[in-house]
């Protein structure tokens, strides 16, 4: 299903809120690929898809761990971060794209399930808590 922004996904922080939508978009582009039934093979742009999402992550977590040092982000919750983010990247990088590449659509719709669930926790319980944290530290 494709993911639409909501405002209850903000986080407080315009850039984090950005680069959050940009994955979003990665994912139902992702999603969108998964829908045709027409048999043809679309095993190197879901590749493509797959490998810039892969990076956009680890650029958007090492945004978001940068933030957490300038804003001294208590060290249990970053420490909680930084295992989910390892987390995320180890889960991407386990996908195995011979089998995604011998059973696509069942393969591509179990990570987009994966993905649309981590996305969502990642934003609503995670990131929330942080842009919480900066608002009573700033009254933004
Ligand atoms: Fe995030």
């Amino acid at each position: 299903m494709i993911i639409k922004w909501r405002p209850e996904y903000s986080c407080y922080d315009k850039t984090i809120d950005e680069q959050h939508k940009q994955l979003i978009d990665m994912i139902n582009e992702m999603y969108t690929l998964s829908l045709y039934d027409d048999h043809i093979d679309r095993y190197d742009s879901i590749v493509e898809v797959f490998s810039r999402l892969k990076d956009y992550a680890v650029y958007h977590f090492s945004h978001e761990e940068k933030m957490f040092t300038e804003h001294d982000y208590d060290s249990f919750n970053t420490k909680l971060q930084i295992l989910e983010h390892k987390g995320f990247v180890n889960k991407i990088a386990s996908i195995d794209l011979y089998e995604v590449d011998e059973n696509q659509n069942e393969t591509i719709s179990n990570v987009l399930d994966f993905l649309s669930k981590w996305l969502e926790h990642h934003i609503l319980e995670v990131d929330k808590k942080f842009g919480e944290f900066l608002i009573a530290k700033y009254e933004k």
